[in-house]
């Protein structure tokens, strides 16, 4: 199926059913399907086995198909990525195309670690290449390293700070490094935030969900100069849906039956911003302006 989607202003078309799987070229054991469904709820996917296709919850290849072009245009090879919030590690695996130098996830879901153990019990990727740390975004200020490019997909709306969050995750990135980001948005041109009542989408733990405008002045306040808008993206049943893999509620239950332009609760249904935001370098002040300072 093909969907249209804005991407920089323009519609494209992106065909994501017959591709998009993480593929595994082995075969589950009867043991290893048993330990895959022990493991639902996937949320991203697919991942594809040579006798088995686990479609999760998302098409997370939608998402992965808006930012590929990014992460090309960056060129993430050799460079030191992190996905934060990486869920089972889907973007991880997808973005191993690009050969970076090491990618690292962060999540604090222990079913979504096991799920990307599992995955990667198969693909047997060095824990060099890939990792998969059991943390937060909270956690990032206290990490070993800091990151070239970072990916934070879904989480700020998930953050009771949203701000606190843009500023880990500004000072986790190397100078002149990238954070592609998304997150829920309203419609309008105020500087203004949805802030619901107890549940959006039936989600419970949804905070803020700002304007573009609110966004650019909690980037301003994260020390980000700008940001660049990637794509604006309705949610769709394409997307997001039940299935063998999830078989709880989905968008469907989610969204106002009689009107798919709001949630259940009566809000805005959801649309999410990409943005990609640059860590400039910092400009090395030159002997003579030392000189300038001495004097004043
Ligand atoms: C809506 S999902 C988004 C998953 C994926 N990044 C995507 O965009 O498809 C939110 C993810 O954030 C993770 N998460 C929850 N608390 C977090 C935290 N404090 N720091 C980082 N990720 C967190 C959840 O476990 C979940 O995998």
């Amino acid at each position: 199926m093909i969907d249209e989607v804005e991407i920089n202003n323009k519609n494209i078309n992106i065909n994501y059913s017959d591709s998009g799987s993480v593929f595994i070229d082995s075969e589950i054991s009867d043991q290893g399907l048993k330990t895959a469904k022990a493991l639902k709820p996937w949320r991203k996917g697919p991942f594809e086995f040579k006798n088995i296709k686990i479609d999760a919850e998302w098409n997370s290849d939608i998402k992965y198909s808006i930012i590929r072009p990014h992460l090309n245009l960056i060129n993430i090879k050799n460079k030191i990525v992190g996905d934060i919030g990486c869920n089972n590690g889907y973007y991880m695996f997808r973005m191993l195309e690009f050969e970076p130098e090491k990618i690292v996830g962060f999540d604090p879901s222990a079913i979504y670690k096991n799920q990307f153990d599992f995955v990667n019990k198969f693909l047997n990727i060095p824990e060099n290449k890939i990792k998969f740390e059991l943390l937060g975004v909270e956690h990032l200020p206290f990490y070993e390293h800091k990151f070239d490019v970072l990916l934070c997909l879904g989480v700020l709306y998930h953050r009771s700070d949203p701000i606190a969050t843009l500023k880990i995750l500004k000072n986790s990135l190397n100078e002149g490094g990238t954070l592609i980001l998304d997150t829920f948005y309203i419609d309008g041109e105020e500087e203004v935030a949805l802030f619901p009542n107890e549940r959006y989408a039936k989600m419970r733990n949804i905070f803020f969900i700002p304007t573009i405008s609110a966004l650019r002045n909690w980037a301003k306040r994260a020390r980000f100069q700008d940001f660049e808008i990637i794509a604006k993206v309705e949610t769709t049943e394409q997307e997001q849906r039940k299935t063998e893999w999830m078989d709880w509620e989905s968008l469907e239950d989610f969204l106002d039956p009689n009107d798919k332009t709001k949630t259940i609760e009566g809000y805005p249904a959801p649309k999410r911003v990409y943005v990609k935001f640059f860590n400039p370098f910092s400009i090395p002040i030159r002997d003579n302006e030392h000189e300038r300072f001495k004097s004043m």
